[in-house]
Parts: structure tokens; C-alpha cells; sequence
């Protein structure tokens, strides 16, 4: 079916809702949130042939830290077909726009969670990260005393997310959060969030759910806790409300160190997400993008990419002290397309897992150079967008 995409008219804005409110099963105040957080300019609509609205997603600016260093990155969001258009290539269609508008942007990576994958594989994102959900029963945690001050604050207001954003320490592939990113974690669609400052270093923002009665669960959104005194005194406040509320859950790394806190292996793993990555503008994104201490050497690919044909040609990578030089040439050793590059980005699959899947292949010494380069903590995240 014939699909434009453009950026949102004021006269589209009630048809758009519609088509995301059936797409996502969410009332009509949680978007008219989702457009006050974003603004207009972050929204893009898909018209069919008679003007019909059919479709939108959203764009979230913000950055990607890698190797502690934040690169620009388009966070894909709200990708909803209204259920009479699909399967005609409406959300395809609406992924190339999304690619070339991250273009134009000079934004030179993209993301997104994906709700089914083979629509965004399809334009070259891989999964490149993950989102590990814990959850464990606060009678458990009992036992623990608070070691540092605990202060309520109100989650939304602006010097408290001045005080979590001075305390946020992102990890590998952790967001640079923009501020719509900050709203989204202090301010609930439905519901209310409580926040407290952990001594020195630490902060917690909590939901209740469900948002009203008992008994209920601990959904913890965010938290800071770099120091074992300040990571007891959390996990002291949650187990403080053992006696309505049974299960404590958040997300972390894969090797979340709140865990180690837990006194009995009582938690368990809820959920896996993987988010998937895709690499927009490939030379600006390695020369943006930090590397590991002392990792150095030089690289020579060919890079593949069947809808965006400025990343397309062989370049050499040359990394030492933490920064890269790409320039354009070299050999082709290592023959990559967008579902390689993503992952292999990220550090969340090697070059040689990548070959035995099948989505790259080199010369063995270049897959071991690409080993080296690009290995890294697991990259995850904490929050959904
Ligand atoms: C997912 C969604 C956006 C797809 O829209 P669409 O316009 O029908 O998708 P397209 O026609 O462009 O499909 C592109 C490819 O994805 C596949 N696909 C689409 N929806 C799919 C689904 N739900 N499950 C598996 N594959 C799907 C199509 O078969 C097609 O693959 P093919 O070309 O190999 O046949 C739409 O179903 C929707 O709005 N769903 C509810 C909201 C949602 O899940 N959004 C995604 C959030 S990440």
C-alpha cells in the first residue's frame, strides 16, 4: 500500500491517538503525556493514499554511553499501526523514514525495544543489549538497618531530578537520559511514584503496584546505590514494607550487584528483554563512542548496507588510547551489514559469534582484531522508552 510519512499536523494529532491507543491498549491522558514530554517535532505519522492517518512512531533524542562515552542516539518509540492497515509494510515503511530522519539529524545510531523483531530486522536492527527483570520477596530482606540518611523528596520535582541526575552514574550501554527520559521514570502514566535520596550517593524511585490496596509489590524504577552502606540502607527502606507488600522487582544488569546484598539466593529472574541496535551513520558512530583501557589495533572492513547507501564501502578502523580514527579505504577484511555492526557495536556478541551466525564474515585474524576491539561489559539498561 502506498504509505507517506511526515512529521505530526496539529489536525492529526486525535487520529494518531487513536491508531496508538489501539496499538498499545492505553487511554487517551497517557498520550497527550507522551506529546507533552517529547513534542511535536519528535512525532511522525504514516498517511495512506487518501490522507488517511494509518500509523505514527516517536523519536526520543537522547544518548548511549559506551565505554563511558555518550553517543547521540534515536530511541525508536511508539511504533502502532491501526489494526485495518497492517501487514501491508505500513511499520516497515515508517523504520526506513525513521533511518533517514536520524540521518538528517547526524543522529548516527538507532534503538528501540522491540515488541516483534522480524519488522525492525528487516531494516537492519539487531539485538544488541539487554534488560534483566529481578524480583524478590521482601521477607527475604529482613534483617537490614538503615547505614546512611534516607529523605523523601517528590520525584517530579526539578531539583530532586537535578540531585538523581547528579548521582546517575550510566554504565556500559546505559542511556544518557534527556530529559524526557527522566520525566518518564519520576512521572507514572497511572499511578504515583515515591522517591528518596540515599545518603551522600544513593536515591531510590518507587511504584507501587498495583496502585491502590494490598497486598501489593515494589516496582523499583531507578536507583543509585554505589556503595555497600547506601545499597543496604535501599534494600532496608524496601524490606520496610514487608508487612503489606510481598514482592520487591527492578531492572538491571546481568550481573547486578544488588543481588549480592540479597542474603539467600531468593530472586528470581521475571524477564529478558533484548533491545536491538542499529548503527545510522557507521563511521560517526565508532569515532564517537568510547574503547576499553589499553585496547589498540586496526581494523579493515567492508561494510554492507542495502538502504543506506552513505555506509556503504570499505574503511579502516584504527583504535588506540580511547579513540578511533576511521578513515575511508583499506582492505575489506571483515565484511559487515547493519545486523552485524549493531551488535558487534555494543560489545553484546562478538565478531566470532557473529560469524557462526552467519552475519559476517573475514579473514580469521580480522574476526580476532574485532574480538579484541569491541569486547566489553554485557550492555544493558534499566528503563524502558
Ligand atoms: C507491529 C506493527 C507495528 C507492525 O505493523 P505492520 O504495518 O503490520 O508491519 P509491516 O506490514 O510493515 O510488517 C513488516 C514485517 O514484519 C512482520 N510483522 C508485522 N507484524 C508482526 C507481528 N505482530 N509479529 C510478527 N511479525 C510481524 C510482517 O510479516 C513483515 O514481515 P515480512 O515482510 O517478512 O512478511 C503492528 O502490528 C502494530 O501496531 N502492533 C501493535 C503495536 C506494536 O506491537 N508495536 C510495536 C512496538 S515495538
Amino acid at each position: 500500500m502506498p504509505v507517506t510519512v511526515r512529521p505530526l499536523r496539529e489536525s492529526e494529532w486525535l487520529p494518531l491517538v487513536e491508531a496508538l491507543s489501539q496499538s498499545f491498549n492505553a487511554p487517551v491522558p497517557g498520550w497527550e503525556r507522551f506529546r507533552e514530554r517529547l513534542g511535536d517535532e519528535q512525532l511522525r505519522v504514516a498517511y495512506d493514499e487518501r490522507e488517511r492517518v494509518i500509523g505514527g512512531y516517536a523519536i526520543y533524542p537522547m544518548g548511549q554511553v559506551w565505554h563511558g562515552r555518550s553517543v547521540p542516539l534515536g530511541g525508536i518509540a511508539g511504533v502502532g499501526v491501526l489494526p485495518d492497515a497492517r501487514g501491508g509494510g505500513v511499520a516497515k515503511e515508517m523504520m526506513v523514514d525513521a533511518l533517514a530522519e536520524l540521518h538528517r539529524r547526524r543522529i548516527p545510531i538507532a534503538g528501540l525495544y522491540p515488541a516483534t523483531q522480524r519488522v525492525y530486522r528487516s531494516v537492519g536492527f539487531e539485538q544488541a543489549g539487554e534488560r534483566v527483570r529481578y524480583e524478590v520477596p521482601l521477607s527475604s530482606l529482613g534483617g537490614l538497618r538503615f547505614e546512611v540518611d534516607v529523605t523523601p523528596v517528590d520525584p517530579v520535582d526539578p531539583q530532586a531530578v537535578a540531585v538523581f541526575r547528579e548521582r546517575y552514574r550510566p554504565a556500559h550501554g546505559n542511556l544518557d537520559r534527556s530529559d524526557a527520559i527522566w520525566s518518564r521514570l519520576s512521572q507514572p502514566y497511572v499511578g504515583r511514584r515515591f522517591a528518596w535520596l540515599l545518603g551522600e550517593d544513593g536515591y531510590a524511585i518507587l511504584q507501587h503496584a498495583p496502585i491502590e490496596g494490598v497486598p501489593f509489590d515494589l516496582e523499583l524504577y531507578d536507583y543509585a546505590a554505589p556503595t555497600a552502606a547506601t545499597a543496604r540502607t535501599l534494600l532496608a527502606l524496601l524490606a520496610g514494607h514487608r508487612s503489606m507488600a510481598k514482592k520487591l522487582r527492578w531492572q538491571g544488569a546481568p550481573s547486578d550487584p544488588l543481588l549480592a546484598l540479597v542474603p539467600e539466593p531468593t530472586w528470581s529472574v521475571v524477564d529478558l528483554q533484548r533491545w536491538m541496535l542499529r548503527l545510522v551513520d557507521v563511521p560517526a558512530a565508532l569515532r564517537a563512542r568510547g574503547w576499553a583501557p589499553g585496547v589498540s589495533g586496526e581494523l579493515h572492513l567492508r561494510v554492507t548496507d542495502e538502504l543506506l547507501a552513505h555506509n556503504v564501502g570499505d574503511l579502516v578502523l584504527t583504535v588506540a588510547d580511547g579513540e578511533a580514527l576511521v578513515r575511508p579505504g583499506g582492505r575489506g577484511e571483515l565484511r559487515v551489514g547493519p545486523r552485524a555492526l549493531g551488535p558487534l557495536y555494543s560489545g553484546y556478541f562478538t565478531a566470532s559469534q557473529l560469524s557462526a551466525l552467519g552475519h559476517l564474515d573475514g579473514l580469521d585474524a580480522a574476526i580476532a582484531t574485532a574480538d579484541r576491539l569491541f569486547a566489553s561489559p554485557t550492555p544493558w539498561m534499566r528503563e524502558m522508552y
